[in-house]
């Protein structure tokens, strides 16, 4: 059975590092993982704490539901999280749908630490299954992909494949 696995990125921008690294990860990982893009976040409207949610939320989170667990791969903007991700994750709040499920958290920016900790703090609100195996910092992240969005940093392949391994893992025991 194909394991399901829901990669989030951070960056909006067209032909992104986060992208490509989620396109890498897709060859990276094993042959029985299905790992599906989330495709909506320019399109979730900003948090508002009210009782209905609008449709492209109700459709953020059945994707959610139905991943056994999460990758988020994120830039640093401005020392955060960007904003079009913490709203994403501030429509979760109040349902618990990332409670109990793994995520790994992959911040590649030209540093990244602040956002690293920011998110993995969030998630941890958020009561996601985090783990330092799962969790990878990748910075000067533009001098390690090429033009055409290949990887070329071997560390960096390195540490995306254990992060998947590691999640998968994680995933299997729930
Ligand atoms: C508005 C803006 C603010 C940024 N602020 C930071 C920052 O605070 N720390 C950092 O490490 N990188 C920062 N960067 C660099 C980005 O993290 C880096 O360019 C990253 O590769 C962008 O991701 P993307 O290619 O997926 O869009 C910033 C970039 C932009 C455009």
């Amino acid at each position: 059975m194909q394991i399901k696995i829901l990669a989030v990125s951070g960056s909006l921008r067209e032909n992104s590092s986060t992208q490509h690294i989620l396109n890498n990860l897709k060859l990276l990982a094993p042959n029985d993982v299905e790992i599906i893009v989330y495709a909506g976040l320019a399109e979730l409207p900003h948090f508002n704490d009210a009782a209905d949610q609008p449709a492209a939320v109700l459709a953020w989170r059945k994707q959610l539901a139905e991943a056994k667990a999460v990758v988020i791969c994120t830039p640093e903007y401005a020392f955060g999280v960007p904003g079009s991700l913490k709203n994403a994750l501030d429509w979760t709040v109040s349902s618990g749908d990332f409670g109990n499920k793994p995520v790994a958290v992959i911040t590649a920016a030209t540093v990244g630490d602040k956002a690293h900790a920011s998110l993995l703090l969030t998630l941890s609100a958020l009561s996601a299954k985090l783990s330092d195996e799962t969790n990878v910092l990748i910075p000067f992240v533009r001098s390690k992909i090429t033009a055409e969005g290949n990887i070329k940093d071997a560390e960096t392949i390195r540490a995306l494949q254990a992060a998947i391994h590691a999640l998968i893992k994680s995933a299997a025991t729930l």
